[in-house]
């Protein structure tokens, strides 16, 4: 998989005080939302895919669109030197910025599990740890470095961590793992002044699950009336939480986790 940092606009409004960001799995979903949401707010963001190139590159076009300003970062998690490509393409987009130095990172990309403890492999078990757990784990401690004071992590992670989801058992669990994670590297990271939470979604409206939720009203209801405000989320219902916790008015909150969840099952 290549790594393409790519800019088609002038950068001479980029200076030592742009704040930055990098979205992992930013391609699509929620990710994209949270990519336009931070661009919108002035910060210059690395849109992160892993395999769709194509994809990450149109919401780079969405977001110059609008007047922001960011670059695609390909890297496909859970695969031998998958770091390495996705900090060379970090390393060059902000060169073409004349940036140096992350504010805000957002642990987004993840995938499913296939199912329930009978029918988990050690295969699937191992895939999901490696996209969702492990690649934030190690991505986070290569940008220790590069973090400034202020910064802000937030991981996206999800309501099954205190709704039971025996579905999908080796997923909640991966997202289990990421909500300690956070709790024990805000306390870490307080003394630099970088916060540390996450974002915990409910049933979002995203391709993970198109295949059971889109064009099937009844499955949209029931998906709906378990939510307290009555509907299915949508990524940008996540984006603006995350948008929060990257804001100067969240600057007491850390180690936290929002439940985005639209009060589902509560
Ligand atoms: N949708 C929900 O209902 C829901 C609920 C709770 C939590 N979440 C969490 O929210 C996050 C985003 O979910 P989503 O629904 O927006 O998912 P999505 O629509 O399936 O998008 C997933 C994104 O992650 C990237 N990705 C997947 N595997 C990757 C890998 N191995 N390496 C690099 N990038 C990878 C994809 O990039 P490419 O397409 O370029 O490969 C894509 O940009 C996930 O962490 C998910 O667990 C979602």
């Amino acid at each position: 998989m290549s790594t393409t940092p790519t800019n088609t606009t002038t950068n001479t409004t980029t200076n030592s005080t742009t704040r930055t960001a990098l979205v992992t799995g930013a391609s699509r979903g929620i990710g994209r939302a949270i990519a336009e949401r931070l661009a919108a707010d002035g910060v210059l963001v690395a849109v992160h895919g892993g395999s769709d190139e194509p994809a990450a590159k149109e919401v780079v076009a969405a977001i110059e669109a609008a007047g922001g300003r960011a670059f695609v970062v390909m890297a496909e998690l859970g695969t031998p030197g998958d770091l390495d490509r996705l900090f060379d393409g970090l390393r060059a987009g902000w060169a073409e910025f004349g940036v140096d130095g992350l504010d805000i990172l957002v642990h987004n990309a993840g995938i499913g599990a296939t199912g329930p403890i009978e029918v988990e492999t050690e295969e699937g078990y191992d895939r999901v740890f490696a996209v969702n757990t492990r690649a934030a784990f190690f991505l986070t401690q290569r940008a220790l470095p590069l973090l400034r004071a202020g910064g802000r992590i937030v991981t996206i992670t999800s309501g099954v961590t205190r709704i039971a989801f025996p579905e999908g058992i080796a997923y909640a669990m991966t997202k289990g793992a990421l909500e300690a994670f956070t709790l024990a590297l805000a306390k870490q990271l307080g003394p630099r002044g970088i916060t540390v939470n996450n974002v915990a979604p409910g049933i979002v409206d995203t391709d993970v699950n198109a295949g059971w939720l889109r064009g099937n009203p009844v499955a949209e209801a029931q998906a709906a009336s378990r939510a307290a405000l009555g509907r299915v989320g949508q990524p940008r219902d996540i984006a603006d939480a995350v948008a929060f916790l990257t804001s100067a008015d969240a600057r007491w909150v850390t180690g936290s986790t929002i439940d985005a969840t639209g009060g589902s099952d509560l």
